[in-house]
């Protein structure tokens, strides 16, 4: 059986056991943030074995040069990397002269809990430091949500012995460079620091860009929670950014440290008010008070769980698996600000850069749309939509006109930027993922406007592209798209992948169709819309054409779909083949040992069937589900829960089960052996899809929301809110029955279970 490093708890993470070299894994896990700023768990004191200190700003990134052995035209230019921002959480301690190190001391008893109801971490430390002095430390922060530019800490420092001298110096560490840097270059340059007292400001510019950011922090000391005023001196070290304060501890004294911080950036304000502001909330923050900070928070955090808590009862590992997901989510992204994205790892690690993925759109836009207001979901839409000229540029970089829009595959402002070109580049199946989200908005708000003026353009767009991408196969007398990749990324620059393929074909079907739906709703709109896009007959029967006569690779024997041209010579070997320590095999096989093997990242074929299930008889699931699932490693976070709700679908809901655990415990639990590098957040969404697409089966389509529900063995029950159709319903499923209630909104028509009944209440 499988143990858990974490105690299993509802509402919490709690890290009971102190392994010095295994924190790097736990600062993933113990990140905190509010959509707007975040960090890595890192201790506040010095460190002195692996770690990786973390500090991001949501939309502040850095051009990293693009690195490629042999340059070739039509690389993108550069990498978008969200930058690793100078360290405000530090607060450097020593204890009668020595450095506070919980490397170098013994640890008596160590407690750390991520508090996810309440959105606050604390840490709670007895140790002995090198020279035998018993000392105990205990740590409470959060990230405000309320106040989006602020940290707060309260750090407690308390002593067994008379005399002892305490020297602190809460600062500001500039010496911070990100790990995931193409040449090694600095990312931010400092243009001016002030450490003055109990206030520390360090200014500084985003190479090669517009951005400026300032970090800052302020403090104010209590000992045995009485405020006192402390003097203070210039801290000696030059990357360290603040002043000194030095205390004399008796017997049981507590010295606290109670410090404000965080950041402001040229995104949100204007540069020359930096200081103003800093001024302005930090001051303000300290009068508040720790307690009423913390309060406030709390507050805050019940309004978010009051729209997105799932309560599972019988079975914690999940109930706290799910919580962690919705935690993290509404950590990384909560629908304030519009040019906000998710990024693949949030604020907990930089691989992947922070920026967009077709991740946003396929694994996470159902969460938003399900758990907060519509226009979250919209903003993220419109986000695409704003970038439309881009795509078409992106596009036209490749040598593909007319109109024709090719979404990047990595993004900050819709220029395509990452590293590498068979994985990623050809990747072009993302353009189907902004369709289908397109189509999930609509179906889920019935907001026409959006698919009048900005939802058609996107889709006409991504359907010229297709149209530009296929070629005629005289061989096949069929349309073939060649040199892609799949979601599958462990077998490259392939022909006719089949979900590609499938994929283009439903574009071009679904935009056809959503302009005669706009024709009958409203005929003058569609006139405007074929004449500003130059739409004429002639093109709509190419679609047409395309749609008809696509090739999509199909074995009669198999009864299956091919992943794509010559999948089936490979060596079919499942992947339960493969020894276990050979797992997983990105960490362990050579690159061209993966390209020729059968084995699959992550759901491909299945993509398909996840996307397009309503197209196809269970037969055909189940007999493409039965065929890849066997060959499927599950080495993307994206794969679990694309299979948990294909699962459901079939009816297997032991397997369902087994994907969800696996989908939302990642990381708590660590199957792929990569937590150090950050949290997998956009698969987060995917773990809510698992219970509410899948267990619950929730759907719209024609117009209708529909729920065929199932119940896991273990689970009692379990419950979610569902925003829909401009309602708010909230959802229970025992093993007996299904309730749903009305909490906003009129009543609604809905198939629950293969019959129709009406919500009134
Ligand atoms: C997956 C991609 C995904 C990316 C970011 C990769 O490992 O294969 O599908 O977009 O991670 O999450």
């Amino acid at each position: 059986m499988l143990k858990h490093k974490y105690v299993l708890d509802p509402w919490s993470i709690i890290e009971n056991q102190y392994d010095s070299s295994n924190m790097i894994d736990s600062e993933s896990i113990f990140s905190l943030g509010n959509g707007k700023i975040g960090q890595r768990g890192n201790f506040e004191e010095d460190f002195s074995n692996n770690q990786t200190i973390g500090n991001y700003i949501s939309g502040i990134y850095y051009r990293d040069k693009t690195k490629v052995g042999w340059w070739k035209k039509g690389y993108p230019e550069y990498f978008a990397k969200m930058v690793n921002c100078p360290n405000w959480n530090k607060i450097r301690i020593s204890i009668n002269n020595t450095l506070l190190d919980l490397n170098k001391c013994e640890v008596l008893s160590y407690n750390r809990e991520l508090n996810m109801k309440e959105g606050w971490c604390e840490r709670k430390v007895l140790l002995k430091n090198d020279k035998s002095e018993k000392i105990e430390i205990q740590s409470k922060k959060f990230i405000s949500i309320k106040r989006e530019n602020l940290g707060v800490i309260n750090y407690k420092i308390k002593v067994f012995e008379n005399n002892v001298k305490v020297e602190v110096l809460p600062c500001i560490d500039v010496n911070i460079r990100n790990n995931d840097s193409n040449w090694n270059e600095p990312f931010l340059e400092t243009i001016e620091s002030l450490s003055k007292n109990n206030l520390g400001i360090v200014k500084s510019n985003i190479i090669n860009s517009n951005f400026e950011i300032s970090t800052f922090f302020k403090t104010e000391y209590l000992i045995n929670n009485k405020k006192i005023n402390s003097s203070y001196s210039q801290s000696e070290s030059k990357h360290l950014i603040g002043c000194k304060s030095k205390f004399l501890l008796n017997t049981d004294d507590e010295l606290t440290i109670f410090k404000v911080g965080g950041y402001v950036n040229s995104n949100d304000s204007n540069k020359n008010e930096f200081n103003n502001i800093i001024e302005k909330e930090s001051e303000n923050a300290l009068k508040t008070g720790f307690n009423e900070l913390c309060k406030e928070n709390i507050d805050e955090w019940s309004k978010v769980w009051e729209h997105s808590d799932v309560i599972i009862e019988g079975d914690i590992k999940s109930q706290q698996a799910i919580r962690f997901n919705i935690f993290h989510l509404n950590q990384t992204f909560n629908g304030n600000d519009p040019k906000l994205n998710i990024g693949p790892k949030g604020f907990t690690g930089e691989k992947y850069g922070g920026v967009t993925y077709w991740d946003t759109e396929a694994f996470c836009v159902p969460f938003y749309l399900g758990t907060k207001h519509s226009s979250v979901a919209k903003n993220l839409l419109n986000q695409r939509y704003n970038q439309l000229d881009n795509a078409i540029k992106n596009a036209k970089n490749i040598g593909l006109n007319h109109g024709a829009a090719l979404y990047p595959m990595v993004t900050v402002n819709g220029e395509e930027c990452h590293n590498e070109w068979e994985i990623t580049f050809e990747e072009i199946h993302r353009n189907a993922a902004i369709a289908q989200a397109i189509k999930k908005y609509i179906n889920f708000t019935n907001d026409h406007n959006f698919l009048d003026d900005e939802g058609i353009k996107i889709l006409i767009a991504i359907s010229r592209f297709w149209k530009e991408r296929v070629n005629y196969s005289k061989v096949l007398n069929k349309y073939v798209i060649l040199g892609v990749t799949g979601p599958n990324e462990y077998e490259n620059n392939v022909d006719n992948n089949w979900y590609t393929n499938y994929s283009a074909k439903w574009c071009l079907d679904y935009t056809i169709n959503q302009l005669s739906e706009i024709g009958n709703r409203n005929v003058k709109k569609h006139e405007s819309i074929i004449k500003e896009n130059n739409l004429n007959n002639k093109e709509i029967s190419n679609w047409k054409k395309i749609i008809k006569n696509i090739h999509l690779p199909y074995s009669k024997d198999l009864n299956i779909f091919i992943q794509n041209d010559g999948f089936l010579n490979k060596d079919l070997q499942p992947a339960n083949k493969i020894p276990h320590n050979q797992r997983p095999i990105n960490q362990n096989w050579s690159w061209d040992r993966i390209l020729r093997s059968p084995y699959i990242k992550q759901a491909d074929v299945l993509q398909g069937f996840y996307f397009f299930e309503d197209h196809f008889t269970k037969k055909e699931l189940q007999s493409n589900f039965d065929f890849y699932e066997q060959f499927t490693v599950h080495e993307s976070s994206l794969s679990a829960c694309v299979h948990s709700v294909l699962a459901s679908s079939i009816n297997d809901i032991e397997k369902a089960y087994e994907y969800f655990v696996r989908a939302s415990r990642l990381d708590l639990d660590d199957y792929n052996k990569e937590i150090k590098q950050g949290l997998h957040i956009t698969s987060m969404g995917g773990s809510w899809m698992s219970i509410v697409e899948g267990f619950a089966g929730v759907r719209v389509s024609n117009g209708k929301l529909s729920l065929n529900t199932k119940i896991p063995n273990n689970w009692e029950s379990y419950s979610f809110k569902l925003n829909v159709k401009n309602r708010k319903l909230s959802v229970l499923i025992t093993k007996q029955e299904t309730k749903i209630k009305l909490l906003q909104g009129k009543e609604i028509d809905i198939i629950l279970n293969n019959t129709e009944i009406t919500i009134n209440q």
